[in-house]
């Protein structure tokens, strides 16, 4: 099965980043099983799509409104993120969930706003520590609805909150578990829910990569912190070969 490897800069980056970034990647790496992808800030999609021209990169958004259309200043639509060549946008990333209060009914009509526009729905879900002993309580609440969704385009990323960008990576047996209950979660609801993919995230980084990765249950990684420097991020990418 290919594995899915998404970057997210998050509100990092400026304008004259993106050149040098991409420039690492060009005619380079003959990739076997692996689907790359970033998560970039919407104001650097347009250049983005420009310098990844010879890269193996599908390029997303990392949020997206939950409206249609309208009066809404700052936000982006999903209609306006499908007028361009993007691919995908992740939906109820932890931090949207914490800082800006997104609710599990919003991320999911946000999700459903992106499948109308035929894009893909990367639907972030995972447990603060204070959660953990209850995970599966809470992933079923966050994932409640899902089945409303277009499996054929929807990924889910299970990142326990606690171990993003904190450098405390989940065990391989914490995130073996999690996503056997994710995936026997989908498939109770509907067989065809069985082949979404379950990414892993949360302080992935070069020496760890490739080990998640292995894991049958992982479908692929959202990568934060180490996919800011692109040497460093070519090189993770690199050491996954051999396990795939
Ligand atoms: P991190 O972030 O890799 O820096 O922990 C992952 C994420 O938030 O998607």
């Amino acid at each position: 099965m290919e594995k899915l490897i998404v970057g997210n800069w998050k509100m990092q980056k400026l304008f004259s980043d993106i050149h040098p970034y991409f420039k690492v990647f060009k005619h380079k790496m003959a990739l076997k099983n692996i689907q790359l992808a970033l998560a970039v800030p919407s104001i650097f999609i347009k250049p983005c799509l420009e310098e990844m021209i010879n890269t193996p990169f599908i390029l997303g958004a990392q949020d997206v409104s939950e409206y249609e259309e309208g009066a809404y200043t700052g936000e982006v639509s999903a209609v306006q993120l499908a007028s361009m060549p993007v691919t995908f946008s992740l939906v109820g990333h932890s931090e949207r969930r914490q800082y800006f209060h997104e609710t599990s009914a919003i991320v999911l009509k946000k999700a459903q706003r992106l499948q109308a526009q035929g894009l893909f729905a990367i639907l972030c879900v995972g447990e603060t520590l204070e959660q953990k002993k209850d995970f599966k309580k809470i992933i079923q609440e966050q994932l409640k609805g899902v089945f409303t969704l277009n499996p054929a385009h929807l990924v889910v990323a299970y990142e326990p909150v606690w171990a993003i960008g904190t450098g405390q990576t989940a065990t391989l047996e914490d995130i073996k578990q999690a996503h056997l209950y994710i995936k026997s979660f989908l498939s109770e609801g509907s067989r065809n829910f069985s082949s979404v993919k379950v990414l892993y995230g949360g302080s992935v980084n070069e020496s760890n990569a490739s080990s998640i990765l292995s894991l049958d249950e992982v479908g692929g990684l959202l990568i934060g912190g180490a996919s800011l420097n692109p040497s460093g991020f070519e090189k993770l990418i690199e050491g996954l070969g051999p396990n795939l």
